[in-house]
């Protein structure tokens, strides 16, 4: 009787064995550990390395089709690859792209209006008909979305301003040069045909309980902190971060969002990362 308990003991203990050894020689069929638990990195202004992030998905591993639509994004839509020089002006090439970047170095080409404006049905601060109610299509649907889930969260959001034509920039532009001087104003404002909002990629939010204003109050209200951490699930980013000034030129606006799609958004959330940072790896 003892024996025989011996041999089963021993016979499982070979199974156990093999398999062990089965599982360290590679034949699983299970992926490869991945890098999540590792620290990540963080470079001396507190923001994270982007080259350093690893890209997970929402169960840590590595999603392939994920890394392959970044790859491609990013070949795509380079910053490098996608200006020409026009009168001494660098022009972008892409200007109907989700994922053009347009900035005080990267002009829209002269006259660019988007062909597929339409109106996204969300409240907005205002209820006349006006320009800026509009977005480019893919954008307005993507603002449906974004607001729908702030609904559901029991956050309010209002649309204040979408699409700019070059002209209501310019008279945006220089009303800030007139009141609070050339210097303040480049650094709030676009010089005209280098809007983000000339694109209708672009729209800026607020709430009620900031009164609707576009002031950076509404970062520490609870809608902007909503929006800030959940913007990217519905595509969008907020285009110019605190302390990214020196990258984007522009100071903090947390009620800017901007729609590049999830895939981006995401990657940009994730890595704390800007626009420019994204499409110059
Ligand atoms: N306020 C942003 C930078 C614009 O004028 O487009
Ligand atoms: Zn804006």
């Amino acid at each position: 009787m003892k024996q025989h308990k011996q041999r089963r003991l021993a016979a499982v203990c070979m199974i156990v064995a093999l398999g062990a050894t089965l599982l360290i020689s590679g034949c699983s069929n299970e992926p490869a550990p991945t890098t999540e638990g590792q620290k990540t990195p963080q470079t001396g202004s507190g923001q994270v390395d982007p080259a350093l992030t690893p890209q997970t998905g929402e169960d840590g591993s590595k999603g392939d089709e994920q890394v392959d639509k970044l790859a491609s994004v990013k070949s795509e839509a380079a910053m490098a690859t996608t200006t020409e020089e026009h009168n001494g002006k660098s022009v972008v090439t892409n200007p109907e792209s989700i994922y053009v970047v347009v900035n005080k170095q990267r002009s829209l080409p002269d006259g660019y209006e988007p062909t597929d404006l339409v109106e996204p049905n969300v409240k907005f601060s205002f209820s006349e008909a006006h320009e800026k109610r509009h977005m480019r299509k893919e954008a307005a649907a993507a603002l449906e979305q974004l607001f729908a889930s702030a609904n559901e969260s029991g956050i309010e959001l209002n649309a204040v301003s979408g699409y700019r034509s070059f002209k209501r920039q310019q008279s945006l532009f220089s009303h800030y040069v007139d009141t609070q001087g050339q210097e303040y104003a480049s650094r709030v404002s676009a010089v005209p045909g280098t809007s983000e909002h000339q694109t209708g990629l672009s729209i800026d939010v607020s709430s009620p309980s900031v009164s609707n204003e576009l002031e950076q109050v509404f970062g520490d209200s609870k809608e902007g902190k909503w929006l800030a951490e959940h913007a990217h699930e519905a595509g969008f980013i907020i285009r110019y971060p605190e302390d990214g000034e020196a990258v984007t030129g522009y100071m903090y606006e947390p009620w800017h969002i901007r729609y590049v799609g999830v895939e981006a958004a995401t990657a940009i959330y994730e890595q704390k990362t800007t626009l420019e940072q994204f499409l110059s790896e």
